[in-house]
């Protein structure tokens, strides 16, 4: 994967003037712990994830919700986090967001088992408000914290493409500077030599405020999602 931001900033590079920025250009890992898996395969990687705190992530959810699908998948999807279902079943994009990702992919004859499905950050952040567990945006320190999972998984799925979902998971593969806006739906080259693009996340498309810009969102979303079409052994 490319260069992403660091702590230090690399040399050369402009600092930016705010606090703010700052923080975002160059987040500070959290100083917690993350076991190191026991072998080479996912399962190693899998159970050690389950036992990290990298960050605080982990205090409040249920549990690491970590990647899933076949271990030589070659295409692997990147969301942004786990939602409130998903953080209760310990499985990536069982909820609204994922189904709707998985009409996408029956109407265009791609079939979701063959894939490798897992998320930037592995744990569900959220703030409770009575009853309900309101899904809050990760840090940019926690979605630092959270990246040497995603590098792992990639480097052992050894994937031909890696599609991302959303802004979160673009950034976390493609660099802090990829826009989302301007580059969804095209192919990029990684450092690696793997393809790989980017899409709206579907609950972004959920969240249209109403039937027509929700319809025009999915339609666009489809349409991104369509290049896997491309994509030997993707059907
Ligand atoms: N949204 C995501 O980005 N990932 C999930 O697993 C569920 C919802």
């Amino acid at each position: 994967m490319p260069t992403r931001a660091t702590s230090t900033p690399p040399a050369g590079a402009r600092t930016p003037r705010t606090p703010r920025a700052r923080a975002q250009r160059f987040p500070e890992v959290p100083e917690g712990t993350a076991p190191e898996p026991a072998g080479r395969g996912l399962k190693a990687l899998r159970e050690a994830a389950a036992a990290c705190k990298r960050c605080d992530l982990w205090r409040p959810a249920t549990q690491t919700v970590f990647g899933k699908g076949p271990a030589r998948a070659r295409i692997v999807v990147v969301g942004e986090q786990p939602g409130d279902r998903e953080d209760l079943a310990g499985e990536p994009f069982i909820g609204p967001a994922g189904l709707l990702f998985r009409r996408a992919l029956d109407e265009l004859g791609i079939d979701a088992d063959t894939l490798y499905l897992t998320n930037a950050v592995k744990h569900f952040k959220f703030e409770p408000r009575g009853k309900r567990r309101i899904h809050k945006q990760p840090t940019p320190a926690e979605q630092k914290a959270c990246h040497l999972w995603l590098e792992r998984e990639i480097a052992t799925v050894k994937p031909e493409v890696v599609v991302c979902l959303g802004a979160i998971a673009a950034k976390a593969v493609f660099g802090a500077k990829f826009s989302l806006m301007k580059q969804h739906g095209r192919w990029q080259t990684l450092l690696d030599g793997r393809r790989a693009f980017a899409t709206m996340h579907p609950s972004w498309v959920l969240r249209q405020p109403g039937d027509e810009e929700r319809e025009l969102a999915y339609r666009g979303f489809r349409d991104d999602l369509a290049l896997l079409t491309a994509v030997d052994d993707a059907g």
